[in-house]
């Protein structure tokens, strides 16, 4: 079975979701770690409630590069067997950008939820961003990460409708539903060799 990594920083309801959907017996994955760069991290208490190792590897303060900071984080990857050979990671509001090294080491094996339709609004305050442009619609993306930001190939898409009385608060609140629901059906989909990349499209089978 493939071994799951979860990068958080935060909150960590998308890993949450996934979490509740592996222990259901919804997804044939090994969930091995959570790692959060935020010791305060709330998601932090929620893996370890739910029975999942957890890591913190502080990324205030620390000294290297970037890529110093990767190569320690796939090293505590690998400790769990999330290795580019047998794992899968997954950002779940991870606030760090990967470095190149990183995404080439694990091509095409490191997904992230992002809170719109992309390529529109990438990048932070999307939601911010899709009201102030005035969008009918808005909704959610699962992409595998590649070097550039929230560019690489879509992997599931989910819309919602944008009210015009909607506020930050209460669009980012529907959206978050969505990606709830499809965060975990794109690792199922994973898991079970069910995407093929082409190019930048992905391909369901
Ligand atoms: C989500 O909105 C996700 O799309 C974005 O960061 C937020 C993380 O929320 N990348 P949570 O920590 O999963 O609750």
């Amino acid at each position: 079975m493939l071994n799951l990594g979860i990068l958080i920083s935060g909150r960590g309801s998308n890993m949450e979701s996934i979490l509740k959907a592996i222990k259901k017996k919804k997804i044939p994955i090994n969930p091995a770690v959570v790692i959060s760069n935020k010791h305060d991290a709330k998601g932090l208490k929620i893996a370890e409630k739910l029975g999942v190792n957890v890591e913190v590897f502080e990324s205030k303060g620390f000294k290297g590069s970037r890529e110093e900071y990767d190569k320690e984080l796939i090293s505590i990857l690998t400790k769990y067997g999330v290795t580019p050979k047998n794992g899968l990671v997954c950002l779940a509001g991870f606030m760090r950008i990967i470095s190149p090294e990183f995404v080439k080491k694990y091509k095409n094996r490191i997904i992230n939820i992002h809170p719109a339709l992309l390529p529109s609004f990438p990048g932070l305050d999307s939601q911010k961003q899709a009201l102030e442009y005035g969008a009918k619609y808005s909704g959610c993306t699962v992409h595998f990460v590649d070097s550039g930001m929230d560019t690489g190939p879509i992997i599931i898409q989910a819309i919602v409708k944008v009210k015009e009385n909607d506020t930050e608060k209460t669009l980012s609140k529907k959206i978050l539903k969505e990606e709830h629901r499809i965060y975990p059906e794109a690792v199922n989909l994973f898991a079970r060799k069910k995407i093929r990349v082409s190019g930048r499209k992905t391909i369901i089978i």
